[in-house]
């Protein structure tokens, strides 16, 4: 028998629903995913070139992290579009670039497959661990292309493969085999690792016509007190794994989270817990 098509429109509305729970989580672990991604967000905004003045779009925004380093970096003369499927996370990004001063900040919820903005309109692009989460990151990235002004500049933070992203991936097996599915390639649309594979992302990049591609790999293991506190950011925040273990019952639910905690003990430090994590940033421009 064929496997059923992959309804990308099914797919996008579970995301969607999924983000507007997960909304409050991922805005509370700010602090958390902010030292987590620091370094690599740094690297994102300089890659793009965003500078004093430009005029930035950033796709699957959420709750505004780098959107606020953004509307910092750009300053009273730019501003930044912040984009994202979920008006319940995108409140928070309002909120966040209100209460941290910035008046250069616009929000709007779309999809980033089909941004509806304008032509040319922007210097610069950006998407922090938001593209491999489209079912169709092509379309994904021609929009960007579309929404960029000649040489505009992009930059993309994606998961590496899974062997550099061990937690993650201990993740997405644990939940799919307490859910009965049988184990996914990591490399299938839409899923956290599916733009991991070496060399997809250039190659995506190259066909959606963005020039002088490049990827960076960088480092950026996630530190925290305790595997709980992975755990809690991890119940909380992480959609993608809550799109899996949320048909369960109760009880099922549990022995997954169990079995999910014995196995990133293996993580814990005499400090207290850190999950190696790989990040890919590809650059280009239009
Ligand atoms: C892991 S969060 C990252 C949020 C933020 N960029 C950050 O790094 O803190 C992923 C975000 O992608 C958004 N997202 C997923 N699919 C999307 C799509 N097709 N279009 C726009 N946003 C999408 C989700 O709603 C969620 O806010």
């Amino acid at each position: 028998m064929n496997a059923p098509a992959f309804d990308q429109e099914a797919f996008k509305l579970a995301t969607r629903n999924q983000w507007e729970k997960s909304a409050r989580g991922w805005n509370d672990h700010t602090p958390q995913i902010r030292a987590w991604l620091r370094t690599a967000t740094d690297a994102m905004l300089d890659m793009a070139g965003i500078r004093p003045g430009s005029r930035v779009l950033d796709v699957a925004a959420g709750a505004g992290d780098q959107t606020l380093d953004i509307a910092g970096r750009v300053g009273p003369r730019g501003s930044v579009l912040a984009i994202d499927l979920s008006a319940a996370i995108l409140e928070f990004a309002q909120a966040n670039a209100l209460r941290a001063g910035h008046r250069n900040v616009e929000t709007r919820v779309a999809d980033g497959e089909r941004l509806r903005v304008e032509e040319a309109g922007f210097d610069a692009a950006v998407s922090r661990l938001g593209l491999m989460l489209f079912p169709d990151p092509l379309r994904g990235l021609r929009e960007m292309r579309r929404a960029l002004k000649p040489g505009g500049g992009v930059c993309t933070m994606v998961f590496s493969k899974p062997d550099a992203n061990p937690c993650v991936a201990i993740l997405m097996s644990t939940a799919l085999k307490h859910a009965g599915l049988p184990p996914r390639d990591p490399y299938q649309p839409g899923g956290l690792l599916s733009l991991g594979k070496p060399g997809l992302i250039d190659e995506l990049f190259r066909t959606a016509g963005f020039r002088d591609v490049a990827t960076t790999r960088i480092d950026a293991p996630f530190g925290l007190p305790s595997t709980q506190a992975y755990l809690d950011f991890i119940r909380t925040s992480a959609s993608p794994i809550q799109q899996i273990l949320g048909k369960l019952d109760a009880a099922a639910a549990q022995a997954a989270w169990t079995e999910i905690e014995e196995r990133l003990d293996a993580f814990r430090t005499a400090s207290g817990w850190e999950g190696p994590n790989e990040l890919l940033l590809t650059a280009g421009r239009r």
